[in-house]
This record gives structure tokens, sequence and C-alpha cells, in this order.
């Protein structure tokens, strides 16, 4: 069985996350999306709210499967047998950090590798934070994160520019 991990805070989930798992989910047996639980960083999603997004959203993609962890990445991957880590790469900015995660995990686990995909040009600037950012300064994050999920946001932050 191929297992690949695609992890991440998806605090919330984005537009950018959703095509790296669209694009990625075939090339394996079952991809797991494993969603951080960082008991050292506030998010604006509980684990659940962000848990139940993902599944809402991919409850069609039969070998996707999301799994909330806590840890070391290399640990939830041994746990479910993964044998490959899937990040997206925006920016130059990007590989400097994911460079360094992904030689830091095979430090730590020499069977588990890293595979990045670019991200499309119209999601280069699309993160997490900017959503958040965007939201509660009264931006319009329409086409940033999936439709399903904007009453979530502005629930959290407000209603931005839309009626
Ligand atoms: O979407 P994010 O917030 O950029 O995702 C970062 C994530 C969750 C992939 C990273 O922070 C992570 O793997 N955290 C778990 C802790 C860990 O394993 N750290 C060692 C990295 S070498």
């Amino acid at each position: 069985m191929k297992v690949g991990i695609y992890p991440g805070s998806f605090d919330p989930v984005t537009l950018g996350h959703m095509d790296i798992i669209e694009r990625s989910r075939s090339m394996f047996d079952v991809l797991i999306v494993g969603v951080l639980q960082n008991i050292a960083k506030q998010s604006l999603f509980t684990i659940d709210e962000r848990v139940d997004m993902l599944k809402e959203l991919t409850k069609n993609m039969e070998q996707v499967k999301i799994m909330s962890f806590t840890g070391l990445l290399v640990d939830f991957a041994r746990k479910n047998n993964a044998q490959f880590i899937v990040r997206g790469l925006r920016s130059v900015t990007d590989f400097e950090y994911e460079l360094q995660m992904a030689q830091g995990n095979r430090h730590l686990a020499p069977e588990l590798d890293t595979l990045f995909l670019a991200a499309e040009t119209k999601h280069a600037f699309v993160s997490s934070s900017a959503v958040k950012e965007i939201a509660t300064y009264g931006g319009e994050v329409a086409g940033l994160v999936p439709d399903a999920i904007l009453d979530k946001i502005y629930e959290k932050l407000g209603r931005g520019v839309n009626p």
C-alpha cells in the first residue's frame, strides 16, 4: 500500500491546499491529510472544526482520509505506515523552510521522503494567514478558500465586504 501524508495546520483550509490534495491523491492508495493540533499556537478554528471542514470537503475523494495529530510528523507517519510526505511550494521563501523541514524529517526518519508539488500560480499568494488577515480587516476571501467554508470564516471574523 502506498500511503502519503499531507500535513498542515489548515487554519483554515485554502484553495491552494485543496489543489494539492486533489493533485496528489491519485499518486497514493491512501492520502492522509494530517491536521496538526499545535498546543503552542493559538488557532482560529479548533482541531475538530478543521477536521470536520476537511472531511466535508473531501467526502467524495475515495482515497483521502482526514486525521489529526500532535507531536512529531515522523511519528504520525510511522504509526500510519506512510512512506511519503506531500507539501506544496508557492515560492522561494517556502522552499527554504520546506527544505529544512524535509531534511529534518529525513534525519529523524530516513525511510520517509518528502514530495513537493508546485502550487498553481493563481494560488502563489494564498495562505491561511493571508486569508485570516484579509477577512479580519473586511476584505473579500471568496476565491481563496472553498465556498463551503466562507460562512464559517465570516462567523469567526465578521462578514468582510460581502452583503
Ligand atoms: O501548514 P503548516 O502550518 O505550514 O504546516 C507545518 C507542519 C504541520 C507540516 C509542521 O509544522 C510539522 O510537521 N509539525 C509537526 C512537528 C514536527 O514534526 N516538527 C519537526 C519538523 S523537522
